[in-house]
């Protein structure tokens, strides 16, 4: 057994309960609805080598997303760069459809590391690396200086290939704060956080620099191995209230099969330059912990007033909580066709404490 802070923590194993309906989620954060029932038990386990020739046996990918997934074109050649959380998702979803993928990190000895690209080193990558590409994801931030690593020292690389999509993992904290109001791609930026600042600074250098960007504004990234399942296992889940706070968030599978989807869509030519990917339901985070300690079955934190809470946050959860949205996903769901694997958290915790009870991250 296992022991939170505030009690002990039994890990309630849930069994699959057969498929979801296989009904396709449009998005379009309608009113959200209850995804309580387990989705598909397949899984496909992948390994993968990185650089160093081990196998990454930590990888496995949900047959869902695989089996929703089409391939590119054989000839599609991919480069992430930044195969962090996010980028090393994508390029394991690439690979497992049989695309060949590069993936930079800042070091070799890290799974998912074809090359390395460090801007702060000025470690970048080679020519030939770049040769044929077709495609490139950069989830790189950015700079202090809120200038981009990538556009700074591959911007002309990247110009002198044949590229088809380029895809630009932003956030929708450049919305700024709207009080809990909906805000789409249509709405202008606000960005008040200087880290937003920074963001939309870059966002509009990709835009300025004639390659086929598209931006894919993201709000709280969440998925296996980080999730609120993980901070109530470590003892420091806080359930904090604040009157109608919410906040949004996208599974990191989405992420995965956004990309794709809008890989695919730009074969038929440019499509939107800005693209929210967001779930369909912005939500409390107290919803979330709670949801969490009952896949878990532990005990819940005890509630904390936000105006209590806060002289001991950190300044960036302060930052976090002092904007309020709800980002709609329609462009993406309606009008450009993804569905979305897991619409709402409650879904999306489920496959966390699925993937987590059979290979702990
Ligand atoms: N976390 C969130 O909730 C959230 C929400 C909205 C938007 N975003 C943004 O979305 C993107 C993806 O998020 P994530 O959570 O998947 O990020 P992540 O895991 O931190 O991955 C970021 C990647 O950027 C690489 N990188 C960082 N600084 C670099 C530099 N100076 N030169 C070269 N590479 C550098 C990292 O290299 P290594 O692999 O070597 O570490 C890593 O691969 C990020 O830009 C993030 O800021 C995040």
């Amino acid at each position: 057994m296992m022991t939170l802070a505030n009690g002990p923590l039994k890990a309630r194993v849930l069994r699959c309960q057969g498929q979801r309906s296989g009904q396709k989620n449009h998005g379009d954060n309608g009113p959200c609805r209850d995804q309580t029932s387990l989705g598909g038990c397949g899984r496909l386990t992948t390994r993968f080598h990185n650089r160093s020739g081990k196998f990454n046996t930590n990888v496995l990918m949900l047959s869902e997303l695989v089996n929703q997934s089409k391939p590119l074109k054989p000839d599609a050649r991919v480069l992430v760069l930044g195969g962090g959380y996010s980028g090393g998702h994508v390029a394991r979803l690439l690979r497992t459809l049989g695309t060949a993928v590069r993936c930079s990190r800042r070091s070799l000895n890290v799974p998912d590391a074809d090359l390395v690209f460090d801007s702060t080193t000025g470690q970048i990558p080679m020519l030939n690396d770049l040769d044929g590409i077709t495609h490139v994801l950069s989830t790189i931030p950015p700079t202090t200086e809120g200038q981009d690593p990538v556009l700074t020292q591959l911007g002309s690389q990247l110009r002198g290939q044949s590229l088809t999509w380029i895809g630009y993992l932003s956030t929708t904290g450049v919305y700024g704060d709207r009080q809990g109001r909906w805000v789409s791609e249509d709405d202008p930026a606000h960005p008040s956080q200087p880290r937003s600042q920074r963001r939309y600074a870059c966002e509009q250098d990709w835009l300025d620099s004639g390659l086929p960007v598209q931006i894919l504004r993201l709000p709280g990234i969440y998925g296996p191995g980080r999730s609120v399942l993980n901070s109530l296992r470590a003892g420091k889940a806080r359930r904090i209230l604040k009157n109608n706070q919410v906040f949004c968030r996208i599974h990191v599978d989405d992420i995965a099969g956004a990309c794709l989807h809008l890989m695919h869509r730009a074969a038929d030519g440019p499509g939107p330059t800005i693209v929210n990917v967001s779930d369909n339901c912005p939500a409390a985070p107290q919803d979330l912990i709670q949801y969490g300690a009952g896949l878990l079955n532990c005990e819940l934190p005890d509630e904390e007033p936000f105006e209590q809470a806060s002289p001991s946050m950190s300044a960036m959860a302060r930052s976090f909580w002092s904007e309020n949205r709800r980002v709609r996903n329609t462009l993406l769901c309606r009008q450009l066709g993804y569905s979305l694997l897991h619409p709402d958290f409650k879904a999306g915790l489920q496959d966390c404490f699925r993937q987590e009870t059979q290979s702990p991250y």
